[in-house]
């Protein structure tokens, strides 16, 4: 078996956990979040996020790291050897085919969203937060949204800052930027808290977050759980092979189960401060919590127009969630890209290259449902909600469930008790085995069957 992967290596431990911190902290937390809480009605939705990311989330992190690192190689590649390696069929490649598919879809949005971000780093500079009222920030979110010829520009600036990344190799450069910039966010995060708990309605916002009541869920509850759920995959980078293709460039000796749990308490907590920074905002100025994906674009400029150096912080604040973005989004290129290298011998930036133009063109389609295409719907979604919804509340559960079953199934066991390390009578290893091979499979399929409506 391979120690080394032919895309790079990690320079160190510390490299991986920043590295996969980096895909997993990003507009999943910040944006996302909040606004499919609010959507959710909050409290109920927080504890079943909160459930699935402890039960379902680490297992499937833990699992996916550790196929990567015993293949060390694209997830399709990889998912090909390790079968032939435990003597099971070649089909289970297609897992790295879905992870493919799907992080297509999700750059593809991904890169439009970040976009506007990028645009209120231009909005926050040019101090047009000043003393902004809740229509003010909804109408200037509006003239964003409705003007594709920006939107195109933005796309196509965040996906040529992927491109260039990507096509230099990952293991260079990313955990240097990563290093200093999620110890920056965290700490503008929690001055954002502050200032929310003093400014804003914390009161309402902290009961609104964490005190669950199921009545609100009502006949929604199925949808619900299913996005909160999809809600937990998406934000911890899993069932895409995005985790797994950075579990493949990390040290042998490195302790799998430690970092998975690290990662994920880092991801965890920078969405509640998320939340805990706009829900004040919401209540105090009268917002609604189910505005939908615009949520913090209409919510952050009032606090950042009303806040003595808001317009520092607000600058700041955005230039720090595009580098969020932009870490994320690197890791969402990478596993296609590592294929089309192993595969067809391109290099990497031509690689790349092909890659991101077919998610750019993807995008184009996301960001016209905004506005020239806005009529045409599909489950009444537009492109861009669809790509979202789908990608969240099922491709990403479906590869979930599937690298559960390889990892605790078809796997031999001595082979993942040797690449966790862990001791045949050790507890933890025991409620691993638990969890991937009964609870998370068994919940998200419940779930997901819930949702078609077959249960
Ligand atoms: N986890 C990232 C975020 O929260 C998004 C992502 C999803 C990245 C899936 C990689 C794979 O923003």
């Amino acid at each position: 078996m391979s120690t080394m992967s032919v895309h790079g290596m990690w320079s160190s431990r510390l490299a991986f956990i920043l590295a996969a911190t980096g895909s997993a902290v990003g507009l999943g937390n910040i944006w996302r979040f909040p606004y499919t809480a609010g959507e959710y009605g909050g409290g109920a939705f927080v504890l079943i996020y909160l459930i699935c990311v402890a039960g379902i989330g680490i297992p499937i992190m833990m699992a996916e790291i550790m196929l990567g690192r015993r293949g060390r190689q694209s997830p399709v590649n990889t998912m090909r050897s390790l079968a032939g390696q435990e003597g099971a069929h070649g089909a289970w490649q297609l897992l790295g085919w879905m992870g493919i598919v799907s992080g297509l879809l999700i750059l593809s949005f991904y890169s439009v969203i970040a976009g506007w971000t990028m645009a209120y780093v231009t909005r926050a500079f040019g101090g047009q937060f000043g003393g902004i009222d809740a229509a003010g920030a909804e109408s200037m979110f509006g003239a964003l949204v409705s003007d594709p010829e920006r939107l195109l520009a933005w796309h196509t600036i965040f996906m040529v800052m992927t491109v260039m990344v990507v096509a230099r190799g990952v293991a260079s450069g990313l955990e240097k930027a990563v290093r200093f910039l999620m110890p920056a966010l965290f700490v503008l995060l929690i001055g954002m808290v502050l200032y929310a708990a003093q400014a804003g309605d914390f009161q309402a916002a902290l009961a609104y977050l964490f005190k669950p009541d199921f009545a609100k869920l009502g006949e929604h509850a199925g949808e619900a759980i299913l996005s909160a759920m999809g809600q937990a995959f998406f934000s911890l980078s899993l069932g895409m092979g995005a985790i797994m293709i950075y579990g493949s460039y990390l040290n042998s000796s490195a302790s799998i189960g430690r970092n998975a749990v690290i990662i994920a308490s880092l991801d965890t907590t920078v969405a509640l401060l998320a939340g805990l920074a706009i829900f004040p905002i919401v209540f105090a100025n009268g917002l609604s919590p189910d505005s939908g994906p615009g949520l913090i674009f209409q919510t952050l400029p009032i606090a950042f127009g009303q806040m003595a150096g808001g317009q520092l912080v607000g600058v700041v604040f955005f230039v720090l969630l595009v580098f969020a973005a932009w870490t994320s989004a690197i890791s969402l290129l990478e596993p296609v890209v590592t294929w089309l290298v192993e595969n067809r011998g391109f290099s990497r930036v031509r690689a790349t290259v092909i890659a991101g133009s077919a998610v750019w063109l993807l995008g184009i389609a996301c960001l016209l449902s905004l506005n020239v295409w806005a009529g045409f719907t599909i489950f009444g979604k537009g492109i861009l909600d669809l790509f979202d919804y789908v990608t969240a509340n099922v491709l990403l559960p479906l590869g979930g469930v599937l690298i559960a079953v390889f990892a605790g199934w078809i796997m031999r066991r001595a082979s993942s008790r040797d690449e966790l390390a862990m001791g045949e009578t050790s507890i933890a290893y025991g409620a691993w085995r638990l969890l991937i091979r009964y609870v998370a499979p068994i919940c998200v399929v419940i779930v997901l069957l819930n949702a078609i409506g077959l249960i």
